[in-house]
Order: C-alpha cells, then sequence, then structure tokens
C-alpha cells in the first residue's frame, strides 16, 4: 500500500492506516491527494495547527493553500458566520443579497478598478468566467494564457498528462514568452490574455511590457490575483506595481477559507454577462459572503498581512542560514508573504519537504509558503529547526550532487516544472529580478 509514495505514510495507528485504506478505496487519488503530498488523514485545524485523526499536531506553512491567511478558524469570521448562517437561514431562493452587495462595494474600495464585481465559488470558476466574459464582450474566441488558472479544460488542455484527448484550438499558452505573445497576436485577433503574475521571477517591467504588448494588439489584459489579491498587498498585485488590467479574478483569502470567488473590473466588460449565462446556485448562499465581509474587516489595517511579511522574512532567512550551513545548493526567496524554495537538485526538494511533514511541518515541493499571521514566532523557529534536522536526512537519503549547480538553471527547472514558463524567459527575467 502507498507504494507510489516514496515516503511512506505518517500513519501510526491502525485507525489512522484504515481511515487511509478507506480513502483510497472510494474517494482519494494516490497521485493528487497522497503521492509526494501529505499522506495523511486529518481532522481538525485551528489557527495555523493541524491535527491528524491520531490527535497528532502539525505546522500549517500554507495557509490551507492560501485559502485563510488569517489562519483556520479565525474567531471574529466564526462568530459572524454562525450568527448570520442562524438569522438569515444560510441560503435564499434568488441570488441578490444585501451581503452580495455590499462585498462588491468593498471589493471596490480596495482594487479601485473593480467598478462592478460577480461571483463564483472557486478560483477555477472565476478564471473559466473571465475568459467567457471576454470572448463574450469582444466577440473574439481566441485567449492566450500564461501560469496556473485551475483545473478546467480551456487552461488544461495543452498539459501532457491531463487525460484530455482533443486540442481546443481557443486559447494557446504563451509560457510567459513575450516574443511568443507578439508574434501570436500578430498572426490573429486575440480576446484577451489571461495571466498569472510569477511574482517571485518575474519583476514589476515584466509585467508592464506584458500589459503594453497585450493591450496594443486591442486584446482584454486578465490579470489572475487568485493567489495575489488579498496576499501580495492590499490591493493586490496590480495595484502595487500600478497595472491596469481589465479584469482581474480573486478567490483565495476573500472569505478566510470559505469557497468564494469573484471576477472584478471594467464595467463594460463585466457587463458582457449579459449576452452570455453564468448563473450558478451557490451565489445565493449567505456564508461564504458573510465570512467576507469580516474577514476583509481582519484584513483591513494591515497587521495582518503586515504579521504574514515578518514570518515570511524570519522563514527567508532561516531556511537560507540552514542551507548555507549544509552547503546545498538551495534557496527561500522573493515575496516573504508567497515565497519560494528553489532546489538545484529536484529530488533533494522533495525529499527535505517529506521530511519537514514527517517532522510536522506541512509544506511540498514545489507549493509555496504562505505563512499565515496565526502563526507564532515558536512555530517559525520550530520550523527552522526541523529544516536543519530535514536537510541531514534528506542528504543521507538521496544523492545530492546535480548536473547543474548553477542558480540560474535551477531556477528554469523549477519554473518549467511548476509554472510552464520557457527557459528562455526565466534566463533573461530572473536575472533582472536579481531572485534566487
Ligand atoms: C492563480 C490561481 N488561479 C486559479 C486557481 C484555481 O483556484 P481553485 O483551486 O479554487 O479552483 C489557483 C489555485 O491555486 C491559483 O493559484
Amino acid at each position: 500500500m502507498f507504494t507510489s509514495t516514496p515516503h511512506g505514510t505518517l500513519a501510526t495507528t491502525d485507525t489512522h492506516k484504515s481511515a487511509l485504506r478507506r480513502a483510497l478505496r472510494i474517494t482519494a487519488s494516490e497521485k493528487w491527494d497522497l503521492n509526494r503530498r501529505f499522506p495523511l488523514v486529518m481532522s481538525h485545524a485551528s489557527g495555523a495547527h493541524v491535527f491528524d485523526v491520531d490527535g497528532r499536531q502539525y505546522v500549517d506553512l500554507t495557509s490551507c493553500s492560501g485559502s485563510a491567511p488569517l489562519g483556520a478558524g479565525y474567531q471574529p469570521v466564526v462568530d459572524h458566520v454562525t450568527a448570520e448562517l442562524r438569522r438569515t437561514g444560510g441560503i435564499l431562493p434568488g441570488p441578490l443579497s444585501v451581503h452580495r452587495i455590499e462585498v462588491a462595494e468593498r471589493l471596490a474600495e480596495i482594487f479601485p478598478l473593480a467598478q462592478r464585481s460577480i461571483f463564483f465559488r472557486t478560483g477555477s470558476c472565476a478564471t473559466t468566467a473571465a475568459v467567457r466574459l471576454a470572448r463574450s464582450h469582444t466577440g473574439v474566441n481566441l485567449v492566450l494564457t500564461s501560469g496556473y488558472h485551475g483545473w478546467h479544460d480551456w487552461h488544461l488542455q495543452d498539459r501532457p498528462g491531463m487525460g484530455l484527448p482533443d486540442r481546443d484550438l481557443g486559447s494557446i499558452d504563451f509560457h510567459y514568452d513575450l516574443d511568443l505573445l507578439k508574434r501570436l497576436t500578430r498572426a490573429q485577433r486575440v480576446a484577451a490574455a489571461i495571466i498569472t503574475p510569477e511574482v517571485n521571477f518575474f519583476p514589476p517591467e515584466y509585467h508592464r511590457e506584458l500589459q503594453n504588448l497585450v493591450h496594443q494588439c486591442g486584446a482584454l489584459l486578465i490579470l489572475d490575483e487568485v493567489m495575489t489579491g488579498f496576499r501580495y498587498r492590499r490591493g493586490g498585485y496590480h495595484t502595487a506595481i500600478g497595472l491596469a488590467p481589465d479584469l482581474i479574478t480573486l478567490s483565495k483569502g476573500l472569505a478566510n477559507g470559505m469557497a468564494l470567488s469573484a471576477v472584478a473590473g471594467r464595467a463594460d466588460v463585466i457587463g458582457a454577462a449579459e449576452k452570455t449565462y453564468m448563473g450558478n446556485t451557490y451565489q445565493r448562499e449567505i456564508t461564504p459572503f458573510a465570512a467576507a465581509l469580516s474577514t476583509l474587516d481582519a484584513l483591513s489595517d494591515g497587521t495582518a498581512l503586515a504579521r504574514m511579511h515578518q514570518f515570511g522574512e524570519d522563514l527567508i532567512n532561516g531556511l537560507n542560514e540552514v542551507f548555507a550551513r549544509h552547503q546545498v545548493q538551495a534557496s527561500a526567496f522573493a515575496w516573504p508573504t508567497m515565497f519560494d524554495v528553489v532546489f538545484a537538485n529536484a529530488e533533494l526538494g522533495h525529499t527535505f519537504f517529506q521530511e519537514m511533514w514527517s517532522r510536522g511541518f506541512l509544506m511540498q515541493y514545489g507549493g509555496r509558503f504562505m505563512p499565515s499571521a496565526a502563526l507564532s514566532d515558536a512555530d517559525v523557529r520550530g520550523a527552522i529547526d526541523a529544516a536543519g534536522q530535514a536537510l541531514t536526512a534528506s542528504l543521507a537519503r538521496v544523492d545530492a550532487t546535480c548536473d547543474n549547480p548553477d542558480p540560474i538553471a535551477a531556477a528554469v527547472r523549477f519554473a518549467g516544472d511548476h509554472f510552464i514558463a520557457t527557459p528562455d524567459t526565466v534566463r533573461r527575467w530572473v536575472t533582472a529580478a536579481s531572485h534566487p
């Protein structure tokens, strides 16, 4: 059992082993849920602490994949959601509620370009909706894309291993390559380019040049801020660096762990919803909107983001000291609230994070460190101590020599594996950003 999970499982009791067996039989994917992730069945979380069914505690270094920047079970959000669930019944027959209107008004305050907003449950729904709006607004089908936007077909269709038999001709991945983008926009009309800003690899100038190219050819720019919207800075990445996308997509962190996503932006582009159909049953639900209102309150004075930033900086410094002490070619780098760790030897990177979670610190290689405001200094110190032990243990398990110890080569490999940027693009921009 769990043969493809290199480090086996942390399940030690019969209860835990049996829960994993049941999961694999009826619901889990060995590849997506277990292999190289956290092969354990979780029970509950509080703040940044998570417990498995055996009662063993872990520290979450991901904010639950970025969804809960204030930490799981953040009390003011839980209290507000519970009260509103009781008061309102939780769901209404029609989609319009005061809560929905208020969340849209709050987004307009935080993101000045958000003249209008429409709502969904997941980040994938928001990006798919943004693409539909762009097509509907421009009357053009072709969409160019770079970066991760979720699991829907239009986006994953030219990635290997996704099991999609036919190539959708309506979208082309330009792999962050601006020369390819230029060639594609010269050759045909394009509705929009939708990109996820890779803030740790590409500097603001890259994103500005991209915006110019997209707007020069008459296409819309959709900035996928599902990851960055509430985690980069207040107002998201585009506000911080002065970009003016036509649409943005938001989700992670909007409702501190409850499923809510939004497409926000130019009123006329959002207005193209009149020409198509984007109804979704659960926009009638009140609780995610209630969670969003109290989450936005909690984020409004910047204290939580400043804490996340500080924890990120401490982790970056601590991890880099550990790597240097062990003379391992690896680097923790870039924006502290959402930083990456790149190993010159990727296998060592995977093993390192398995050793980390077996010591109670949840992260995976290629995932992104997203510290929550619920971490404590003791959690961060614990993570850095564990990193030293995890690296020693990893070096005993994996041959750490690598073909090319050059940090830029490592960044090229990492970016190619994790967000499919072309090597030339990474070489050109990552040096300019002076990252790893
Ligand atoms: C930039 C970006 N867009 C879209 C998505 C998809 O969001 P979801 O997993 O909620 O569908 C993600 C999820 O990680 C993301 O990081």
